[in-house]
């Protein structure tokens, strides 16, 4: 398969440099991606155009429930999640679609033994709260892709974090718009610079896997551009990714891939998005609805109810139900995304494709969140003797999350895969499938690096599944790590928070057996842990990828400070979160009413005055730091200053945090830094607030509005822990959207 659909892009691009013929004006590389579209543009019939429009999956599915593409396209097909036909004669390429949350992604069926580099999950990257080490997963991410002959990236997944038992919190990038838009923003800019397209997703509001085609969002517009719309707006505006995906579920009862508001209004009008529109998986339900409401593409129209913009597209165009300057606009928006990010003019052409295992661990070791360390475990000493390893499958690798994202990573083998019933996902088309049964690790494993990091040391392990033999192998060790994982797919979302099967008895019968037990969580987004005054240190790593057995052993043994910070409060229980409406039943759409509005996340903890378990932001670090000299200046926006001493005797990074109160809200980060210091070192930080975070949006005038008066500013160490506090005047005004 792969052979013949080499041979097909390679006479895709011989017949684009066709012979000996002068380049055509659209490849003038000096004229703007928009005149370079409106060139090529000019020499496309209708037909033409409809052919960009639509796509199909990129594998050939003869053998599956999804409509196959056509046979002409079928050698064309490498394998990925989707394929939209170029058009030779005029040397514009397919568009070969790949997912990409945490690497290439790879379901082993569509390409057997295309292995890459697992990052670590959405979250982890958002934990780094470093926007460059977001970047450099992106530049690794888009390497990877474009040594494949993969031009489109289906990363960028950015829905706030509302309900942590969605089963994709592991995909996105925690609860707060500023913190998620920064670092997917930079993500983005990463893959594009390696002249592959970024699709941010899902547009809009697609909080939760359950029902996710049938669940219309309730939430007032104000609200829905305070959070998880300004998100969005944050990372569009950084990243400039060529696509946005709009997504499965309703908001406000129109589907989001048809839904003027989302799309005409707020996308492309508010924000001036000039990239375009395609839809996930099945989400399109109309032609002329979709058309109008500002859809661009069809993806994988396969996985449809019907085909929506083939000839149905062409007919509505005939009727005059859609305006033929609206397929103009549409492909006018693809094109344009091709020029910018420089499809054409350096072709992404398969070769051996690099991994990228060091990015992938420098991530981790930012990532990683240390979240309770008595100081008597960590960091290990390098003397210690007897160290026993304990469940989590941490002989085969790092747990990783499920679904279309799912990487067959480096080093994958059978061995490396745990059969597991996944959620039952229903199609438009009333199939149900459940494709994501099989829990993947990332090696190396755990085991292999710890041994690696401490050869003094005999490493034991234990699977736990029988907590007496692990608690008696706990006993004869100097430490016990154990394990504890919580697997999350797309297509079904936990039921609770709990960490599943006996993990938590597990814990409590080793953490009685030995005191100098860690606690080492693998998890897509928050767990309860009921045995927490039990131990004495715990380290979140979220699902870690290829590099994170050797970060975590790094961390274990000191040679790295963790520096990683919650992107997402920990509750102590489900009952602190805003409680939703039932799941809907097998048919029809059912409706969530997000009473919480624009306070997500810390805003809601904040508000209904709860003491979480670890707030957003929270993380510790082996070395302290000292902050003082905190000023605050206000006026048209409001700025900060202060000086960070490391305090402590080995280097390390602090997260300094900038939150502002306006009146009568709930404090909100505005700004943050992130700096590494020697020990000793000081060195000062300034940090400007984002203004549309002072801000409320109305609804009724379309617009911003900063209330004049005094806000409280101040520096935290989490969204709890406030260092330094002050109040300034900020002069208040009004911000187009
Ligand atoms: C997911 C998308 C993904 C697409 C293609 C859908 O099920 O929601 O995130 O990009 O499939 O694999």
């Amino acid at each position: 398969m792969k052979s013949s659909w080499v041979a097909g892009l390679a006479m895709a691009i011989a017949v684009s440099g066709a012979a000996a013929q002068p380049a055509p004006a659209w490849m003038d590389q000096t004229l703007s991606a928009d005149a370079r579209a409106d060139l090529v543009q000019a020499q496309m019939n209708q037909d033409d155009e409809l052919l960009l429009v639509k796509g199909y999956f990129g594998a050939d599915t003869r053998q599956s429930w999804i409509k196959p593409p056509p046979a002409e396209y079928r050698s064309l097909l490498p394998g990925t999640a989707g394929f939209v036909p170029g058009i030779p004669r005029l040397g514009i390429p397919a568009l070969h679609e790949s997912d990409a949350g945490v690497g290439i992604a790879n379901s082993p069926w569509l390409r057997p033994g295309d292995t890459a580099t697992a990052y670590p999950s959405g979250i982890a990257n958002a934990a780094t709260w470093n926007p460059q080490i977001a970047y450099n997963t992106g530049v690794g991410i888009g390497t990877e892709a474009h040594d494949r002959g993969f031009n489109v990236m289906l990363d960028g997944g950015i829905d706030l974090a509302r309900e942590p038992r969605n089963g994709r919190t592991f995909e996105y990038a925690g609860e707060d718009p500023l913190l998620a838009g920064i670092m997917v923003g930079a993500q983005i800019r990463g893959i594009e610079s390696q002249h592959v397209i970024s699709t941010i997703k899902h547009y809009a509001l697609n909080d939760q896997e359950g029902g996710r085609t049938q669940v219309s969002v309730e939430i007032d517009e104000a609200a829905a551009r305070e959070s998880d719309l300004l998100a969005f707006e944050i990372a569009i505006e950084r990243g400039s990714p060529g696509a946005v995906m709009c997504s499965y579920n309703l908001v406000g009862g129109i589907y989001a891939c048809e839904n003027d508001l989302l799309l005409n209004r707020i996308l492309k009008h508010d924000w001036g998005y000039a990239g375009f529109v395609l839809s996930d998986w099945g989400a399109v339900h109309s032609t002329v609805a979709a058309a109008n409401g500002g859809l661009d593409q069809e993806s994988a129209s396969g996985f449809d109810r019907q085909e929506y913009f083939g000839a149905p597209l062409k007919q509505a165009l005939a009727a005059g139900t859609v305006a033929p300057a609206r397929l103009h606009d549409m492909v006018h928006r693809i094109l344009r995304a091709m020029f910018a990010n420089g499809l054409m003019d350096f072709p992404a052409v398969p070769q051996t494709a690099p991994t990228h295992a060091d990015v992938a661990q420098a991530i981790a070791e930012e990532a990683i969140v240390l979240l309770k360390n008595d100081g008597q475990v960590l960091p290990l000493a390098s003397g210690a003797r007897k160290i026993a390893l304990i469940g989590g499958h941490a002989n085969l690798g790092m747990i990783s999350g499920g679904g279309s994202s799912q990487v067959s990573p480096i080093g994958f083998d059978d061995d490396h895969a745990i059969l597991r019933g996944g959620g039952v996902i229903v199609l438009p088309n009333g199939a149900k499938i459940m494709p994501m049964g099989r829990e993947i690790f990332d090696p190396p494993s755990p085991v292999s690096a710890i041994a690696a990091i401490a050869p003094q040391a005999r490493v034991t392990y234990a699977d736990g599944t029988d907590p007496v033999a692990a608690a008696a192998l706990a006993a004869q060790s100097d430490i016990a790590i154990v394990f504890a994982q919580q697997w999350m797919t797309e297509g079904a979302d936990v039921p609770n928070l709990k960490l599943p099967g006996r993990q938590d008895d597990l814990i409590a019968a080793v953490a009685a057996a030995n005191p100098h037990t860690i606690v080492v969580l693998e998890t897509g987004g928050p767990v309860l842990m009921p045995w927490l005054d039990k131990v004495p240190a715990v380290l979140e790593t979220w699902y870690g990828g290829s590099g994170g057995a050797a970060a975590l052993a790094r961390i274990l043994f000191g040679q790295v400070d963790p520096s990683g910070r919650l992107p997402i409060t920990f509750p102590q229980s489900e009952a602190q979160l805003p409680q939703r409406n039932p799941m809907g039943g097998p048919a029809g759409t059912f409706r969530i009413a997000y009473s919480e509005g624009s306070d997500v996340g810390y805003r809601w903890f904040d508000t209904r005055k709860l003491t979480p378990l670890f707030p957003f932001g929270f993380g510790l670090s082996y070395t302290s730091f000292g902050i003082a000299g905190f000023t605050a200046t206000g006026g048209d926006n409001i700025a900060a200053t202060a000086t960070v001493t490391n305090t402590g005797d080995r280097a390390g990074s602090e997260v300094v945090q900038l939150y502002v109160t306006p009146p009568g809200e709930p404090a909100r980060l505005v700004g943050w830094s992130k700096i590494e210091l020697a020990p000793g070192e000081s060195r000062t930080v300034q940090i400007a607030a984002e203004p549309r975070l002072l801000a409320r949006f109305e609804a009724q005038v379309q617009l911003w509005r900063v209330p004049r008066g005094p806000y409280a500013v101040s520096l935290r160490r989490s969204a709890t822990d406030v260092i330094a506090s002050t109040f300034v005047d900020v002069t208040g005004g009004t911000m187009k959207p």
